[in-house]
């Protein structure tokens, strides 16, 4: 662009229809705030600062938005106070608004706009004109409608509830979205009045203004209606939300990825997946999920915030909760199906980890396994441990977690509760039902357990008359 742009996104409304105590621009959609999409697609364009105006809600709003690390312009807040309309939002905003720019102006509610189209609406801008996003609807009931003259000229925008039966028949509809040059935009908005059948400052009533001034005012009509729709409702928000998804399984299914049904996908974050990933039904992938090149993901399960390296197999129905630690997943291992990985797993290759284990905060080195029903908390295990069935880290003593190191080669057998802190030696063997509350030395066998008493022929006891 050769010509510095300032955003300005419109936040303060109630968002009544929502029926929520959520502020309605806080709503998530694929996992991120309906106004932090409109934040992230003007950030990609590289503008010189991006206003969001707040009102409703200011406090809450602004803490849960902001510019991504990769955007130069910090996101800035004005507020709105009370709310009296789009044009009376933009007003509060000029102070701020550098005279040579083109301010580009959005709704926080409107969430799948594309950064091509925002790009088309500037180039159309050029600096030097007032640009409109605008389509034509099957039912534009609700919309600003575009006026234009018998040449085609684009004269005005009349909002739905001021408009005339004939303007009401018109399908046009302004989107929301247009870029206007600064300099002029802060002289149209100086003229706004609120005498009409809202009594609120339309923003819209800068194209009259424009036409008046003689300044040329064009629209860049586009035919995607997906990318003005607006979030006024639960329905509308779960619409959009399915649309959501559709757009990030056909994107995965053009890069390759196999996906049983793109219908059954729902990505609450960022997915990116190597070549020959297979994703079976119902999957959840929230935060930022990384697939190496042959991964296969079994039907139901729920991978947030993760990596999971070349060729592991991830069974039905495992939960994956990486959160701020992460979890990673080394190269062939295999987990599930009913396995839990919590934050600050680290499996290496070619681990197995079997149903009902749950993994908190500990590592596992290449080849380790923990097949059934066993819990490692805060654990450290050395290659080829075999960790058996029922055993636990007792890592927690009700004040402070404590570390188990478990060192190679080493078996532990099955129902065995480790209380840590403790090291077993590489190469030894505990043996099963053994309660282990110190170190043990490497190599050896170590039991912790009453021993066994048998006693021939003992009878169990009888009521009277009761047969042998
Ligand atoms: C607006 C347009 C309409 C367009 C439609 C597209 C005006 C007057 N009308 O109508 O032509 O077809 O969007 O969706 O602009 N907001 C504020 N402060 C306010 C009022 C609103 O920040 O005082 C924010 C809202 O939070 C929302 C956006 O502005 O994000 C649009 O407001 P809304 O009330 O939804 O405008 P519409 O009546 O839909
Ligand atoms: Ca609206």
């Amino acid at each position: 662009m050769s010509f510095p742009v300032d955003v300005v996104i419109l936040a303060a409304g109630k968002g009544t229809r929502m029926k929520s105590a959520r502020p309605k621009v806080l709503h998530r959609l694929g996992g991120r705030a309906l106004a932090q999409h409109v934040i992230d697609c003007v950030c990609s364009l590289q503008p010189r600062s991006v206003l969001l105006i707040t009102g409703h809600e200011a406090a809450q709003v602004e803490a849960g938005l902001r510019c991504g690390e990769h955007s130069a312009a910090q996101l800035q807040f004005v507020r709105q106070q009370p709310q009296l309309g789009t044009g009376h939002a933009l007003q509060q905003a000029a102070p701020l608004l550098p005279d040579d720019g083109v301010t580009l102006v959005l709704s926080g509610d409107v969430p799948l706009t594309q950064p091509s189209t925002l790009r088309a609406l500037l180039d159309l801008c050029a600096g030097q004109q007032l640009a409109l996003l605008t389509l034509e609807l099957p039912d534009p009931s609700g919309y600003g409608r575009v006026l234009r003259t018998a040449q085609g000229a684009v004269q005005a925008i009349v909002e739905q509830k001021d408009a005339s039966p004939a303007q009401l028949a018109i399908s046009e509809i302004y989107s929301g979205i247009m870029a206007a040059p600064t300099r002029w935009l802060r002289r149209w908005l100086a003229r706004l009045e609120n005498q009409n059948a809202q009594g609120e400052y339309y923003l819209t009533d800068v194209v009259r203004f424009a036409v008046a001034d003689g300044q040329p005012v064009l629209a860049h009509r586009i035919d995607d209606a997906l990318q003005v729709a607006g979030v006024n409702s639960p329905l509308q928000l779960a619409e959009l939300e399915r649309a959501y998804q559709k757009r990030v399984a056909q994107a995965l299914l053009e890069q390759g990825t196999r996906l049983v049904d793109p219908a059954r996908l729902d990505v609450r974050g960022v997915l990116s997946c190597g070549p020959d990933v297979e994703i079976d039904v119902n999957c959840i992938f929230e935060g930022r999920v990384r697939l190496g090149a042959g991964v296969r993901i079994g039907p139901h399960c729920v991978i947030s915030d993760a990596v999971i390296e070349d060729g592991a197999v991830i069974q039905a129905f495992t939960h994956i909760q990486g959160e701020a630690a992460g979890v990673s997943v080394g190269p062939g291992a295999q987990v599930g199906p009913f396995a839990r990985l919590r934050p600050g797993a680290q499996l290496g290759a070619q681990v197995h980890i079997g149903n009902f284990v749950e993994v908190k905060n500990s590592s596992l080195a290449a080849g380790a396994k923990a097949n059934h029903l066993a819990y490692l908390g805060d654990a450290t295990l050395g290659e080829r441990v075999n960790y058996g069935a029922g055993c636990i880290t007792a890592n927690y003593d009700g004040a402070h977690k404590h570390r188990t190191v478990i060192e190679a080669d080493v078996h532990v057998g099955s129902n065995c509760v480790l209380v840590a802190p403790l090291t077993l030696g590489a190469g030894s063997t505990v043996g099963a039902g053994s309660t282990i509350t110190q170190s043990t030395p490497t190599g050896g066998l170590s039991l912790a357990r009453a021993r066994q008493a048998s006693v021939p022929g003992w009878q169990r006891p009888r009521k009277p008359g009761q047969a042998s």
